[in-house]
């Protein structure tokens, strides 16, 4: 850790943040020859343990945020949650704040939704509602609870409720049923609430894409994520849809990443509906085969991508350094016909470093990445990625491997996932 900045002639690359994105940010950039530096707050976990060079600071403050851009050639970021205001700050003086904070405005589930309607983009039936009070479109809590039932009774007697700020791994995510969703809408007090009718869906996908400034795009294969509880826990390579969907979702990812102006990776989460009966063709869904809607946009690196580190000719992190510094972006092609990876989800207080030798005893070929982070229950804490010819049994044995991490009771007993 330093207090000074390192006087060095590598481009510079400040990351914002010092969680498990930071820290394998540092793992790519090292062979790279650049050189990161990350500001972190004391309660961070994960990169501080390993990037030599990270800050401890308090990126809302504006002298601490001023000083940090002032060290480095690029400011990018390990999450979203910085002040717009000050980052806007930084732009309007010219200092390289990649993504943008026009790019980092789409963090907000409702400013997503409106703009990508606006802009053609298929994403499911919305409605917006303020229950705190907007000042552009005042609306008591009392007739938004009265709009948010209308609104699932409409849709089957249910919908999705999303905190359009501030949620993440399915936290901030609640189906409720017509006779709930009055009370919460009207008793909420957070940020603006995004209501989605509950979707019938066939697959989840993800499409990684990166741009540069100089307006170069990328995507990768198309990958399959699997959700538990809201929370990504496996995700899958290849995505098993046929080409001609592939195609389609790589063009929309691409479009998105256009859209929304990225600069570094971004992660657009996609929902596969089958079937007539869903949602209309006002939102640009494709009326023939199966539906795809954007369900969010993540503007950075993101867990779907973890697997590109093993799987792919140049993996998510290597191309976000290339990205915001402008350089000419890596292929994207997988480099093993299947892999699969398995998140590790906090069970119990204990460390899976405790129970990596068991796990890589049973799985020689895991690729176990551990964050160093604290481990609580249903806390990310690391990843498991298995290459191999068989998607199947990439899958089993990545699960297996990331269980016996987790400690999962199942895995105690010797079951399978
Ligand atoms: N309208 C919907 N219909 C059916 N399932 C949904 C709907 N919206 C969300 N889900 C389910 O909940 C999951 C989490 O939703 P969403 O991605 O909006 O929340 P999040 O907490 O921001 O996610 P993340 O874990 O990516 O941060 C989705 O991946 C999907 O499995
Ligand atoms: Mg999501």
């Amino acid at each position: 850790m330093t207090a000074e900045p390192v006087v060095t002639v590598e481009p510079v690359v400040g990351v914002i943040g010092g969680g498990q994105l930071a820290r394998m940010l540092a793992e790519a950039a090292s062979p790279l020859g650049v050189h990161l530096r990350v500001l972190a707050s004391p309660s961070d976990e994960g990169a501080a343990a390993v990037v030599a060079d990270t800050v401890l600071g308090d990126h809302s403050d504006a002298a601490t945020l001023d000083a940090f851009a002032d060290s480095v050639d690029v400011i990018t970021f390990d999450h979203e949650n910085v002040d717009h205001g000050l980052l806007s700050a930084l732009e309007a003086r010219g200092v390289a704040v990649r993504p943008s904070v026009a790019t980092l405005l789409y963090s907000d589930k409702a400013h997503q939704r409106r703009r990508f309607a606006e802009a053609g983009i298929p994403v499911p039936e919305f409605l917006v509602l303020d229950p705190t009070g907007d000042p552009d479109r005042p609306a008591g809590a009392a007739t938004c609870a009265a709009d948010a039932v209308a609104f699932a009774e409409r849709h089957g007697g249910v919908a999705v409720v999303k905190a359009s700020r501030g949620g993440y791994d399915g936290r901030g995510v609640w189906m409720l049923p017509a006779s709930d969703i009055g009370a919460f809408v009207e008793t909420w007090t957070g940020a603006p609430l995004v209501l989605e009718p509950r979707l019938e869906l066939s697959l989840e996908l993800a499409v990684l894409a990166a741009r540069t400034p100089s307006g170069e795009v990328a995507t990768w294969p198309l990958l399959e994520t699997v959700q538990v509880d809201g929370m990504c826990d496996e995700v899958l390579l290849p995505a098993a849809v046929p080409a001609e969907l592939e195609v389609r979702a790589r063009a929309l990812g691409a479009r998105v990443a256009e859209e929304v102006g990225a600069q570094g990776v971004i992660a657009v989460e996609l929902f596969v509906v089958s079937g007539s009966d869903e949602p209309d063709d006002a939102h640009g869904a494709d009326a023939t085969g199966p539906r795809l809607f954007v369900n969010e946009i993540a503007p950075r690196v993101h867990n779907s991508g973890h697997l590109t580190i093993e799987a792919s000719a140049t993996s998510q992190f290597e191309q976000h350094l290339r990205a915001v510094l402008d350089w000419p972006l890596g292929p994207t092609h997988s480099v093993s016909p299947g892999a699969v990876m398995a998140n590790v989800v906090g069970t119990d207080a204990q460390e899976p470093r405790r129970r990596q030798a068991r796990a890589l005893a049973e799985v020689p070929g895991a690729h176990v990445h551990l964050y160093g982070k604290t481990p609580r229950e249903g806390r990310k804490v690391g990843h498991v990625t298995v290459l191999g010819d068989d998607r199947d049994r990439a899958r089993r044995d990545a699960n297996r491997a990331a269980d016996i991490l987790a400690g999962r009771p199942s895995e105690m007993t010797g079951s399978t996932s």
